[in-house]
């Protein structure tokens, strides 16, 4: 599946006008929903690009190359700069706007997602992430990504729908998408799974 493209006939179908990128990167998935969605007419980047002691996980680079990923983050959406705002902090350092939509796809360790849902939820009318998936993404070197299971019990939590499109996830606030109470990885997602092999689910 095409996450981009998924996300953008998403926002193009809702007429979405805001929306905030927690985990930005070098801002592949900016450039491409500014450059498919016209109806954007606000979008916040949210990212310390710095290099962070308590996060270990394999895009934690140093301060010199995080220099490079956000001046290409900035190259990628100079197209759109007008539309654009660089917010540079963790989700805890900066005041999260109020927005139609927020992608969620910073820190994906348990303490990161609960921050992330914790503080977007209140701010947004929609939420979709990336790695609704294994949760030893990275290898045992690296502490485990807890998207699966955290976001789908945070959306049973606050009453919100819930549902996963392979590793992508959306809770929202209306009944359009129904939470069909499978919490389960899709077959593609669960074939890479390593518990699969390890314990048959
Ligand atoms: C997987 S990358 C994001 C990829 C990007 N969303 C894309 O699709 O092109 C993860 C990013 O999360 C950022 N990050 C890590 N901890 C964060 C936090 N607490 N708040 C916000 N961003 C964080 C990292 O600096 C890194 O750039």
């Amino acid at each position: 599946m095409d996450r981009f493209a998924f996300w953008a006939d998403f926002f193009n179908a809702n007429e979405v006008r805001t929306v905030t990128e927690i985990g930005v990167w070098r801002g592949e998935f900016a450039e491409r929903i500014l450059s498919s969605c016209p109806s954007i007419e606000r979008y916040y980047l949210v990212d310390p690009w710095r290099h962070l002691p308590d996060w270990n996980k394999p895009f934690n680079k140093g301060d010199d190359e995080f220099e490079d990923v956000l001046a290409e983050a900035r190259r990628r959406v100079s197209p759109f700069a007008s539309r654009c705002v660089f917010l540079r902090g963790r989700t805890t350092e900066v005041e999260l706007p109020e927005v139609d939509f927020t992608y969620v796809d910073g820190d994906h360790t348990l303490r990161g997602i609960s921050i992330d849902l914790i503080r977007a939820w209140p701010k947004t009318k929609w939420l979709g992430g990336d790695d609704f998936g294994p949760i030893w993404q990275h290898g045992a070197k690296f502490e485990p990504s807890m998207v699966n299971p955290f976001a789908a019990h945070f959306a049973e939590a606050v009453g919100a729908s819930f549902q996963i499109f392979g590793n992508q996830y959306l809770m929202g606030r209306d009944d359009a998408f129904a939470y069909d109470g499978d919490t389960r990885l899709l077959p593609h997602i669960r074939s890479r799974c390593r518990w699969e092999r390890l314990f048959g689910y």
